[in-house]
């Protein structure tokens, strides 16, 4: 069984937080297709995770119209599962009963049997073996890396088989090798279930290797500066982040990355103090 794709579709949004001086997201247009990958990239407090609450229903918005599948979001729904940065795993279950978890809330909310619980062990335990956590199924979050929380944190979200996942910058707090594996495990999972993934990361490279499009934000206001298409074939390897198109969007992200950042003005201005006063002077 796969999961039916639902596409996203942003017009015209507009969000300001009490008392901020600027909006948080500025005429936010964009489509998302079903079963793409789409990942938000932009300097600190450019609005990439009140974009992704936003879509999941978790934050209101001032102005413009916000649909998945074609239905207004208004609020949290099973469609569109998240998974956080802090792994966010119940620490007094078990990695299979934290899996669970939330399948067994859905059986009650939506009126379901305990048989379709039952059902669902099936594809718990294929999600155990799909994450390699087999042999810590009965074990707590406490007693595992922060590499293995993260992937029961992702085989949680995927248990319902949500045609949409949100993630905010998941793998922020992983070592490197960790991520490298976590990124092909993720791109394997995008193929496989055929759901639309929509990725938040501070990391253009880990945005280049996982996109099919990177989306370019810039903060004051929190805005979409520019939509880069990834020319890559979609099924990547480690490899190919050294390849010319590789590189060279790399470059055009980071440049623009810090034009709208307002780092290069900093630094200019670090470099005429440095020069031309004796401020920096014993
Ligand atoms: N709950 C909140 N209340 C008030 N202002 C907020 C709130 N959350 C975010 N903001 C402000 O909205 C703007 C966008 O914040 P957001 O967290 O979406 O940025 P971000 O791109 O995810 O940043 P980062 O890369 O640092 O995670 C920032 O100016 C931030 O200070
Ligand atoms: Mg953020």
């Amino acid at each position: 069984m796969t999961t039916p794709s639902l596409g996203i579709h942003c017009q015209g949004l507009y969000k300001t937080y009490p008392g901020a001086s600027a909006p948080a997201l500025n005429n936010v247009n964009l489509t998302i297709e079903p079963n793409e990958f789409v990942v938000f990239v932009g300097a600190s407090g450019c609005g990439k995770s009140t974009l992704l609450r936003t879509i999941a229903g978790l934050e209101g918005f001032d102005q413009g119209t916000l649909t998945a599948g074609g239905q207004p979001i208004t609020g949290p729904s099973l469609d569109r599962a998240m998974v956080f940065q802090h792994y966010s795993l119940y620490p007094w279950l078990t990695v299979l009963d934290n899996i669970k978890f939330c399948r067994q809330l859905a059986a009650h909310t939506d009126g379901r049997t305990s048989g379709d619980v039952a059902d669902a062990e099936g594809r718990a335990d294929a999600l155990l073996r799909l994450m390699g956590l087999t042999h810590v199924a009965r074990h707590y979050p406490s007693q595992l890396s922060g590499g293995m929380q993260q992937r029961v944190a992702i085989a949680r979200a995927l248990m319902s088989r949500p045609p949409i996942i949100l993630m905010d910058e998941p793998f922020g707090a992983l070592d490197a090798q960790t991520r490298e594996v976590m990124h092909d495990l993720i791109k394997h999972v995008h193929r496989l279930e055929r759901s639309t993934i929509v990725f938040v990361t501070h990391d253009v490279e880990e945005a280049i290797y996982l996109g099919d499009r990177v989306v370019l934000m810039a903060p004051r206001p929190g805005r979409i500066d520019s939509v880069h298409t990834v020319p890559l074939p979609g099924q990547r390897t480690q490899d190919m982040k050294l390849s010319p198109e590789f590189l060279g969007l790399k470059r055009t992200l980071l440049d623009r990355i810090r034009e709208t950042s307002g780092m290069k003005t900093d630094l200019d201005l670090l470099d005429k103090l440095s020069r031309s006063s004796d401020l920096f002077q014993a």
